[in-house]
């Protein structure tokens, strides 16, 4: 657990930039519809989904996670080949090595910082940042790259109805920079897991347990499986036990806060979250209706945005905060 002061001003990572990316095409609820038993109206009430985007030929993890952080970088002062540290969250990554991130330094003509992927699931981009966080106020690093990229629609069942209304695939990126003296940045972060309910979301295929060169006795073994009752019910009790904890540990409240950037899993997931912490429902970031759920890629997609649109500006409180694969949880308490 990463603990901070809200009020102490130290060195802090602050977000310098971000930016994203997500492919052209586009798989609606109509195209579902072909595909799948299902039907727009139980996709919409169930989920709050009504299109992803899907990669095509040539679109890779790297290639959208390089698109972002070029993105990212546009918007900052801070060169690709200055950057210090590159962390990539990722469960679809490149190849099983060299690492995504590897991939993206090479893209930046980057030839020597340290760059590693991070496998937390839904919670990756959550734990990049407290990483990449703690590493910055050390002193070992002056700046990082930190990416959510997923390709999910390779691990996706597309004969599986309760699972692939789901998922989409899309990438994020934020440039951290280091800031002597200061009370802005990322204040705290808290990140947990729970190794024994791996059955729970998982895709078990090309590891060790079950590699490529054996024959698979059960095909399904490629594809993300997902008890999607079981997640729900948990997911809103971590988020919501999460974000309180964030708030305890920095003295806030719903007031002090500008938005809250869940992972985009589910809107009555984000709806139910909403509810119990008695946040006005302005202060809760939802936009899974456009991209359906990117795993690793979805708060890093979403900080995008929020900044973008201009929801976020400086100064403001923004707490991220996760649930998914692992089991894993997190939360980030950020002050732009
Ligand atoms: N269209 C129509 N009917 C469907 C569909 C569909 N796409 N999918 C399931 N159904 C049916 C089921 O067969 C079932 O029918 P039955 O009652 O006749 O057996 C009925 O709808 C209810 O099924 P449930 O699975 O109980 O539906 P639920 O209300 O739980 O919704 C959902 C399913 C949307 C998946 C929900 O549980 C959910 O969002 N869970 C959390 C999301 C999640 O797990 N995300 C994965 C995270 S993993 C990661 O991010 C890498």
């Amino acid at each position: 657990m990463v603990k901070n002061n809200l009020h102490q001003r130290k060195r802090r990572a602050i977000i310098a930039a971000t930016g994203s990316a997500v492919p052209e095409k586009i798989l609606d609820n109509a195209d579902l519809e072909k595909m799948v038993d299902t039907s727009d109206s139980w996709i919409t009430t169930r989920t709050g989904i009504k299109q992803r985007r899907i990669i095509s030929d040539g679109e890779t993890t790297a290639s959208l996670a390089l698109q972002a952080a070029r993105k990212a970088l546009e918007k900052s002062n801070i060169k690709g080949e200055d950057i210090e540290l590159i962390i990539c969250a990722t469960i679809t990554p490149e190849m099983v090595f060299p690492s995504t991130a590897c991939f993206v330094q090479s893209g930046l003509n980057n030839c020597s910082c340290c760059a590693f992927d991070l496998s937390a699931a839904c919670s990756g981009y959550t734990y990049a940042i407290a990483v990449a966080s703690s590493l910055i106020e050390t002193g070992r690093y002056n700046n990082a790259l930190v990416m959510g990229s997923e390709t999910l629609s390779n691990i996706t069942n597309y004969q599986d109805r309760s699972s692939c209304i789901l998922f989409g695939d899309g990438a994020g990126a934020a440039l951290l920079k280091a800031e002597e003296n200061s009370s802005r940045g990322v204040l705290y972060s808290s990140l947990h897991a729970d190794g024994s309910n791996w059955e729970t979301l998982n895709c078990m295929a090309y590891g060790s347990r079950y590699p490529v060169t054996k024959k698979l006795t059960d095909q399904n073994k490629i594809y993300m499986q997902v008890r999607g009752r079981e997640t729900y019910q948990l997911a809103v009790r971590r988020i919501v036990e999460m974000t309180e904890e964030a708030y305890a540990h920095c003295g806030v409240s719903n007031d002090d806060i500008t938005l809250i950037i869940p992972h985009q899993m589910n809107a009555r997931i984000i709806e139910s979250v909403v509810k119990r912490l008695n946040l006005p429902e302005e202060k809760m970031f939802v936009n899974i209706d456009k991209y359906g759920n990117t795993s690793s890629a979805s708060i890093a997609i979403a900080l995008d945005e929020a900044i973008s649109n201009g929801l976020l500006k400086k100064n403001d409180l923004v707490v991220l905060v996760a649930f998914g694969a692992g089991l894993t949880w997190a939360v980030d308490l950020i002050k732009l």
